[in-house]
């Protein structure tokens, strides 16, 4: 496959996207940095994993490597100080360079530390997850989930570039490859009919034979990202299945049964926000059923209840698209075109979770 490159720098969106298929491409790309020092933030995961698969690429710098636990529960503001503390300590300077190693955890806390620490270090992304490849490690939003509410914290820092070594993606455990694709899937129905059909035929299990369907996914969120890299109009369809996804995946952080991955959460939203698309934006209603049961294969326990709606549209008032305390979404008219910011009451909003909730806990 070709190597596809595009460019932006860190304020607007002229990052590098790089997709590179051989470890000896990784190796010379990495060490073709120019770069006096690499800080390499992995998690303890993706340094067992990861890390040394492409160690040597690292060999002719100094490298300085940060761990920190996995997980989205580690995503917060503790985290964010032993790193800049870190950063401080190494004496981290602006010829230095950021290197994220891992899933869209890492790129969104690594991201944010960067643009922290002196005001803007440069940094890179490795995406090791399907997520972060598709979707996370693309467009420059970083955060932490802040006093239990996701990405409240956070600001706009592009990548200097993105890498995508697809190889990274045989050691990821199922369970996350399968909550990744769903971020391709929402990318695909967003992209047409064409993109629909194949993303949906093909599946999870197929994704390293199909790297195509990856890239097509990343250059798609970095065509959007480049018309409104602050999220001010277009760039909002991304939130396609997220504003409840979000508000679903908060809840179920407290969760005794451990929480549900971004992806699993992004799954049970674009139902709801199917649904509603078919209700207030004009999606044929035979395609938003077809298409939900295509997610539905992506759900994952905890279920929430009936009884947990209060607390999940409790989280939605946090959505960073509301005005005015209403709640808004972007939602699909058909695959291709989308919406964005279309107010919905909270009346209806419930009477669509009770009815897709019903539906999951009575199939
Ligand atoms: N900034 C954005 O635009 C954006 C977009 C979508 C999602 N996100 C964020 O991304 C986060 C979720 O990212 P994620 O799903 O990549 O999760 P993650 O980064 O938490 O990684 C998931 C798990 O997989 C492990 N792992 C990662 N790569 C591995 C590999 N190659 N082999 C073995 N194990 C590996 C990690 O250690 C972790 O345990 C959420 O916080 C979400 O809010 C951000």
């Amino acid at each position: 496959m070709p190597t596809f490159v595009m460019r932006m720098n860190h304020m607007q969106p002229k990052s590098i996207l790089l997709i590179l298929n051989t470890l000896s491409e990784l190796e010379e790309h990495l060490n073709s940095l120019t770069n006096e020092r690499f800080f390499v933030l992995c998690d303890s995961n993706t340094w067992r994993e990861c890390f040394p698969r492409i160690a040597s690429g690292f060999s002719n710098r100094q490298c300085h490597i940060h761990i920190i636990p996995p997980g989205e529960i580690h995503k917060q503001a503790d985290t964010l100080w032993d790193i800049l503390r870190n950063m401080a300590l190494e004496g981290l300077q602006k010829s230095d360079l950021v290197v994220n190693l891992g899933g869209g955890t890492i790129s969104d806390i690594g991201g944010l530390a960067s643009a922290l620490y002196q005001r803007g270090l440069p940094y890179i992304n490795l995406p090791t997850t399907l997520l972060a490849m598709a979707d996370a490690a693309h467009g420059g939003k970083t955060a932490i989930d802040f006093m239990g509410i996701k990405n409240l914290v956070g600001t706009f820092w592009f990548p200097q570039q993105t890498i995508i070594f697809p190889e990274f993606l045989r050691t990821l455990p199922q369970r996350e490859l399968k909550a990744g694709y769903v971020e391709v899937l929402k990318q695909a129905l967003l992209a047409g009919k064409r993109a629909w059909a194949q993303a949906s035929t093909i599946g999870p299990e197929q994704i390293t034979q199909n790297p195509q369907i990856i890239c097509r996914a990343a250059e798609l969120k970095m065509k959007i990202v480049k018309q409104d890299p602050t999220d001010r109009g277009i760039r909002q369809i991304l939130n396609l299945g997220h504003t409840l996804g979000h508000a679903i995946e908060a809840w179920s952080l407290t969760h005794p049964l451990g929480p549900m991955l971004h992806g699993e959460a992004v799954a049970l939203g674009m139902m709801a926000e199917l649904r509603l698309s078919a209700l207030y934006a004009g999606l044929d209603e035979d395609f938003a059923q077809q298409a939900s049961r295509v997610f539905s294969r992506f759900i994952h326990s905890p279920f929430p209840t009936i009884s947990d709606i209060d607390q999940i549209q409790n989280f939605m008032r946090y959505d960073k698209k509301n005005r005015n305390a209403s709640i808004r979404f972007s939602l699909l008219a058909k695959p291709g075109k989308a919406y964005i910011g279309v107010s919905i009451a909270e009346k209806k909003i419930r009477n669509v979770l009770e009815e897709i909730l019903s539906g999951i806990h009575n199939p």
